[in-house]
């Protein structure tokens, strides 16, 4: 007997692949269906997303079929038990709590988020007026979900004022951390451990290495310039970190989601307590929107039909995002851990192979820049590569408005250009100049980038990278994928392991053998 979800499938995958051009013919109201607003705030503090996915190939046809899919899949189901706080990470048997910091889940949750962003707000400040002594810098070391984020936000928010100095230190390579101790003063300088486990190895070596450059350059008591952000706070106060300076977050909380939690220690500490609760404020817009639009209206899970259709149906293995906004420089970066790290699976929740393709591979970069250096594959390639595009209606700069201008005109440029094609040469025949078009593109044009925009934006592509899961059937909330690689180095570092001939010899070329 075939099964709601093949049904649903076999109805988008005998769909009729009408182009973009025809799409748009077909349908007078296309961008009104298509385009949607997110908003937040009041009076001075409001602001909003519109999320424009028309020039995508999703159209009535395709959303009922999306829409059926979504419904075999206990889409709704899902959504509540993700926003109430149920067990839904099931292969580590625990919640994924990340919405409860910004005030949706248990009630029981959302009251403890709220007292551990308390105790980090007290402790931000108490730092901000000179508890700690001064303080103009701060290594906030971490990796992964305890260093994207972080790192995203601090580019995006602290460029026009940074109360502290911040310094992301993630790679193990000492390189890393030898330039941010270049960059600071050791009598000023803080050192945060970012880590839910407190057992990362390149963090705690990075840490251990931080603690004795504060020694050996002055500083009496280096323990007492370290703050431990963590959901495992026994271990940091076992490493050493006076439980005064331990700001804990909760289990339930995952890595890759863990920006708004005390892993967001070094955004509130850089940019303000006042921006890091707007990016809170912008995520509870998105959540609100996610936890009440239903079907196509709902922008997140609008986007992962798009996102499925494009990597199921239409084969594509990547989808490219160009941030045109310096401040969002880093935003692929992070977003490759939540969609990749999340969504790179390949079983279901039961267990059982998935039958299509997972996560496709998420890259991308800034525009302009970008347009000079990998578009060229983008508009005349022979790879079919979904493209979003992340803008601001406001300008983060103060100079000629030309500049702006000329920034959103390119990136609007970009996505006409790979939806219509044609034909530069003067006789539109030759094939070099000829450009395909029929390439599918979004548009993510804010208000402004702000904080609120950040956190809107991160949430959207948290719900998105949920909403893709709950599609295909998979648990986003694990990373067992990470775990082989770390065990064969601690192997090597042991001298217990045997390894392949081409592995033994690259070991005793370095000396390691
Ligand atoms: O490499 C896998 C991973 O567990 C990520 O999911 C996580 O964000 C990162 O390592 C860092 O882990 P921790 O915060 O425990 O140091």
């Amino acid at each position: 007997m075939t099964s709601k979800i093949d049904q649903a499938w076999t109805t988008i995958q005998s769909h009729g692949q009408k182009t973009l051009e025809e799409l748009f013919a077909a349908d007078a109201n296309r961008v009104g269906k298509l385009s949607g607003r997110i908003e937040w705030g009041e009076e001075l503090t409001a602001g909003g997303i519109l999320f424009d996915w028309s020039k995508t190939h999703l159209d009535d046809a395709l959303l009922d079929g999306f829409e059926a899919l979504a419904e075999a899949r206990g889409f709704a189901d899902k959504r509540a038990e993700l926003l109430s706080g149920a067990v839904i990470n099931v292969t580590e048997g625990r919640a994924a709590e990340h919405t409860a910091t910004r005030g949706t889940g248990a009630d029981a949750s959302v009251e403890e988020a709220q007292a551990l962003l308390l105790r980090m707000k007290l402790l931000v400040e108490a730092i901000h007026q000179g508890a700690l002594g001064e303080i103009k810098h701060l290594i906030h070391i971490g990796i992964g979900g305890s260093a994207l984020g972080p790192a995203l936000a601090v580019d995006a928010l602290t460029r026009d004022l940074a109360l502290v100095d911040v310094h992301v230190v993630s790679n193990i390579d000492g390189v890393a951390l030898e330039q941010a101790f270049a960059a600071c003063d050791p009598a000023t300088t803080l050192v945060a451990v970012a880590s839910k486990t407190f057992t990362t190895i390149e963090t705690m070596t990075n840490a251990a290495s931080a603690l004795k450059w504060l020694g050996d350059n002055g500083v009496d008591d280096p323990g007492g310039r370290v703050v431990a952000l963590t959901a495992n706070p026994d271990k940091a106060v076992e490493w050493g970190v006076d439980e005064t300076r331990v700001l804990p977050f909760m289990e339930t909380v995952g890595g890759r989601y863990s920006l708004w939690s005390s892993i967001g220690f070094p955004v509130a500490l850089g940019a303000g307590w006042d921006e890091f609760e707007a990016m809170l404020a912008g995520a509870a817009a998105v959540d609100a929107h996610f936890a009440s639009a239903e079907g196509r209206a709902n922008l997140p899970l609008r986007a992962a039909f798009a996102d499925q259709y494009y990597s199921r149906v239409r084969g594509c293995q990547t989808r490219a995002v160009f941030a045109y906004d310096e401040r969002f420089g880093l935003f692929p970066d992070y977003l490759q851990q939540l969609e990749m790290e999340s969504n790179g699976k390949r079983v279901t929740v039961e267990g059982e192979p998935v039958d299509g393709p997972t996560a496709a591979v998420t890259w991308g970069g800034v525009g302009t820049d970008a347009q000079h250096a990998v578009f060229q594959l983008l508009h005349q390639g022979t790879h079919l590569i979904p493209v979003d595009f992340i803008a601001s209606i406001a300008p983060g700069d103060e100079l000629d408005p030309a500049h702006h201008r000329i920034l959103l005109t390119n990136c609007f440029a970009q996505g006409a250009a790979l939806m219509a094609g044609g034909n530069m040469a003067a006789d539109g025949k030759d094939p070099a100049r000829a450009f395909p078009g029929n390439r599918p593109s979004a548009t993510m044009l804010a208000d402004d980038l702000d904080a609120a925009a950040l956190g809107a934006l991160i949430a959207f592509h948290e719900h998105r990278t949920f909403a893709n899961a709950v599609l295909l059937g998979i648990n986003p909330f694990d990373q067992f994928g990470v775990e082989l690689g770390k065990k064969m180095a601690t192997d090597i570092e042991g001298g217990e392991a045997e390894f392949d001939a081409s592995t033994k010899a690259l070991l005793e070329a370095a000396g390691l053998g």
